[in-house]
């Protein structure tokens, strides 16, 4: 069900896709610390990066080197053939005839599906801008799973919800278990009213606030994200809304015990330091998590073998 197909985007994923993931990233975790498997060997993964990244491209790599399978990456624009002109298209088009699939991440929204028409090998949406980022909502799954529980699960969505892809990604996701979603934003930052209106059809219990303290002691789950300062058409607008929440260890005083913070990262200030020696600080495991679901991931995509 997974060979050769694109990842653009968590709405072409059933629940029990998803389970099938998570259920192989389990059984590879021993591999993503440091066992010797060879399930890729002699496959390449293209990593063709247009925006920073530090996790999705190295967890990426890592996954594909743990495999026993080599990458190859292209970017930013300015050090390619992009730089004289050459469309996304075309691009596209040449590495997908040198890689056996390609990661790509792009500040353009819907660049991973045009990425998708033109490549012959599976596309993995790494990020299009403000539109979606599907592999890091599957080692969020997987984190809330392993650190919590995704059955009955109460969760909060924290901080930039308009541009924030993880965020949208996510909530899709977290309809099909069946979560109750508390979205905590600024005003000017609410989750698009598409993504609230696909959430409401699904029969998805939806509440929104401005105020974080309104929710933490309800959660299980906070999943907080940065501002995402690079999307915003005006700075001063950034400025207004770059503090809107911090979480601290006074912060922390009603939560439930079992409470897991999850950040995607980077964070900026949204977490204070003093938060990360807490029993409820997750998010360092959930960076870690990228390593085995990506590996689960390729496997399923490239591997020669579905087991
Ligand atoms: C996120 C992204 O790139 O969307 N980072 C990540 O992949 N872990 C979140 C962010 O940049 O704030």
């Amino acid at each position: 069900m997974f060979a050769k197909r694109h990842v653009i985007s968590m709405r072409e994923f059933s629940r029990e896709e998803i389970d099938s993931v998570l259920d192989l990233a389990e059984s590879l975790e021993p591999y993503a610390r440091g066992g010797r498997c060879e399930a890729l060997r002699g496959k390449i993964l293209a990593l063709l990066f247009f925006e920073p990244s530090t996790r999705t491209r190295l967890s990426f790599e890592t996954a594909m080197m743990r495999l026993g399978g080599k990458t190859l990456s292209l970017g930013p624009a300015e050090g390619s053939a992009m730089a004289k002109g050459e469309s996304l298209a075309d691009t596209i088009r040449v590495i997908g005839a040198y890689a056996d699939a390609l990661v790509i991440r792009h500040p353009k929204e819907g660049s991973a599906r045009l990425a998708s028409e033109f490549s012959p090998v599976p596309v993995l949406n790494a990020g299009d801008g403000a539109g979606h980022h599907p592999t890091q909502t599957l080692l969020d799954l997987y984190t809330i799973r392993k650190e919590s529980r995704l059955d009955d699960l109460k969760i909060a969505l924290v901080g930039d919800l308009k541009y924030g892809r993880t965020v949208h990604s996510l909530a899709y996701a977290l309809a099909l278990y069946g979560a109750e979603i508390t979205l905590v934003s600024p005003s000017t930052l609410e989750m698009p009213d598409r993504i609230k209106a696909d959430l409401a059809g699904n029969g998805t219990i939806v509440r929104e606030t401005h105020a974080l303290e309104d929710v933490l002691g309800e959660v299980d789950v906070l999943y907080i994200t940065r501002i995402q300062k690079e999307r915003f058409p005006d700075p001063y607008e950034y400025l207004k809304v770059a503090k809107s929440y911090r979480i601290g260890a006074d912060s922390l005083e009603g939560a439930r015990d079992r409470l897991i913070i999850m950040h995607p990262l980077p964070r900026v200030d949204e977490i204070a330091p003093e938060v990360d020696g807490t029993r409820h600080a997750v998010y360092f495991r959930q960076s870690f998590y990228g390593v085995p679901v990506r590996m689960a991931l390729l496997k399923m995509l490239i591997g020669d073998r579905l087991e």
